[in-house]
């Protein structure tokens, strides 16, 4: 089996922002390629790139009107099929956006639909109703936004069903042409190469009245048979769940290792900031006992931030309110059910804090996912709209448009950062490359450690170990004969930790002494007796290797 994607590190790019080769103000496949040295020297090693189809952009490209071109802003098919035989020829894999449950209201399916006949095969590839009042259950996802999931159509003269945004009407997984329309799509970009895709909003394919049409078995049934249909056609390509649901539905798009490859950790996520904000490593303890281990071949994406609001939907009220209260007491760092930050200003710009939840991210079970710029401490601009103030472009260098675009900065589509504390003329890649104790050398150094290991962090098992101390996160991964101890403080304040080592030494009392080497600082050190003591700093982390 090629499970590739347990072994990787994903690095999630916005092509619009990356790089601009034809100064145009957007970021393209030619400058995406042009950057592929940065991100080989990064140490990822897979690529998961947002929307690039052409769309009306009224959700950043989730809202697709052709599903087999690339919008003139990023390129041509061509720049696209380029950029990925440069990414594969260095060994990076690509991962790319399947789109399914809804599409833009200017897609030719959906436009054949509001002029077809009621009741008509064309008409139904999506859900009309001539009251707005059906499938009450589903919630609305873009609460600040829409206050219903139907809009009215003066063309087709009836409600249409939607999740997200009125421009993004949802399809009609009911109907056989849909589905199959769907494959083909599915099949239109692997055979061009793509190694995975990330499918997106996955939870809410099918619909039925008196359900929260989320997770319903008729969606579980649709992926068994998309995961057949790509597994009897293709080798060694990769399903990924973006499937934002409680533990157990999350589990649940695993299958039992028929459906998807991969899901998005949303139960940890939320977590690993309730730990830090309360100091305490209990959230996490609590979660991960919860996640059992996955059917064979199957991997969590483990991640930090994203493109999106930092979600609070899956955490209780209590608990939402928590978070906000301390991640984000500026009200409009507040959207929808969630935070609009990127990693560096949610972590108050505090170095501790950002390597330490990295050093979760890397060594905690599943493939690492970076969202770019975040590697080199990005800030964001809450001044821009929706959820784009995470998504500005890339901060190369101190000159013009920040090395992203020769173009006149009025003319970006997204203005580059020039907030004091995050300027683009401080906060870039050519000054960290500079500095050997920047963020971004620090994330290099750890990636290339992390990749001499890559089994143990990709397929190793985790043991949680009592801390000592409530503030410690202890815990073991083991892979084969390998083993490291991590351990996290998560107060503010140093803390004594206090393992207990007969976890570490296997079998217990045997080979003393026992050497262990961090892997951040390169330090070694003996288990001198039957506890290993530490005091750790604020926020300081060890990863410890075990020698065997
Ligand atoms: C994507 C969002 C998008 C939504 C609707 C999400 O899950 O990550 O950016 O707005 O799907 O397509």
């Amino acid at each position: 089996m090629d499970d590739w994607y347990r072994t990787a590190v994903i690095y999630e790019v916005r092509v619009r922002s990356f790089a601009d080769a034809d100064s145009d103000g957007n970021g393209d496949f030619a400058g995406l390629t042009s950057r592929l040295d940065y991100l080989q020297s990064l140490g990822v090693t897979a690529l998961w790139l947002l929307p690039f189809y052409p769309s009306p952009l009224r959700d950043d490209g989730y809202d697709i009107a052709d599903y087999r071109s690339v919008h003139p802003d990023c390129g041509t098919l061509d720049d696209f099929q380029r950029f990925l035989e440069a990414a594969h020829a260095r060994d990076l894999r690509v991962i790319t956006e399947l789109v399914l449950n809804h599409t833009s209201d200017q897609h030719p399916w959906f436009q054949r639909a509001r002029h077809a006949q009621r009741g008509s095969p064309e008409r139904d590839w999506y859900l009309w109703s001539d009251a707005a009042d059906g499938l009450a259950g589903a919630r609305v996802i873009f609460r600040d936004f829409e206050r219903s999931n139907w809009s009215w159509d003066p063309v087709a003269e009836q409600f249409f069903f939607h999740r997200f945004y009125s421009s993004q009407p949802d399809l009609n997984y009911d109907h056989p042409a849909v589905r199959e329309a769907i494959l083909d799509v599915t099949d239109f970009w692997l055979q061009l190469g793509v190694d995975g895709l990330r499918l997106d909003a996955v939870p809410y394919l099918f619909k039925r009245e008196g359900t929260t049409c989320e997770s319903l078995p008729e969606t579980h049934r649709f992926l068994r048979e998309l995961r057949a249909h790509v597994d009897s056609r293709f080798a060694g390509r990769m399903l990924l769940a973006e499937a934002n649901q409680c533990t157990e539905q999350t589990l649940a798009y695993f299958g039992a290792g028929d459906e998807c490859h991969m899901a998005f950790n949303f139960p940890l996520m939320p977590r690993l900031y309730l730990a830090l904000e309360r100091e305490c490593a209990e959230p996490i303890t609590e979660v991960l006992a919860q996640l059992p281990d996955l059917p064979p071949g199957c991997q969590w994406a483990t991640f930090l931030r994203n493109h999106d609001e930092l979600s609070l939907e899956m955490v209780s009220d209590a608990e939402r309110q928590e978070l906000w209260r301390h991640w984000a007491p500026d009200p409009r760092a507040r959207i929808n059910l969630g935070i609009r930050r990127r990693l560096a200003p949610l972590l108050g710009g505090d170095r501790r804090r950002i390597e330490l939840l990295n050093v979760l991210l890397l060594t905690l079970p599943g493939t690492p996912v970076l969202y770019y710029g975040d590697e080199i401490a990005m800030g964001d601009n809450l001044y821009l709209p929706d959820r784009h103030g995470v998504r500005t472009p890339m901060q190369w260098s101190g000159t013009r448009n920040a090395g992203f675009s020769a173009c006149d900065p009025q003319s970006l589509a997204l203005p580059v950062v020039v907030s004091p504390d995050y300027h683009y003329m401080g906060t870039n890649v050519e000054a960290q490359d500079r500095q050997p104790g920047s963020l971004l050398n620090w994330t290099r150094r750890f990636l290339a450690a992390r990749k001499r290991h890559a089994a143990l962090f990709g397929r190793g098992a985790l043991r949680i170990l009592p801390g000592g101390d409530p503030g410690v996160l202890a815990f073991l991964r083991l892979h084969d004969s390998r083993r490291v101890l991590v351990l996290a403080n998560l107060a503010a304040s140093s803390r004594l930790a206090s393992v207990d080592t007969s976890a570490i030494v296997q079998p217990p009392g045997a080979a003393s002494p026992v050497r262990l080497r961090d892997l951040l600082s390169g330090h070694e050190l003996t288990l001198a007796g039957p506890t290993l003591q530490a005091i750790l700093e604020p926020h300081a982390a060890l990863v410890l290797l075990v020698a065997s």
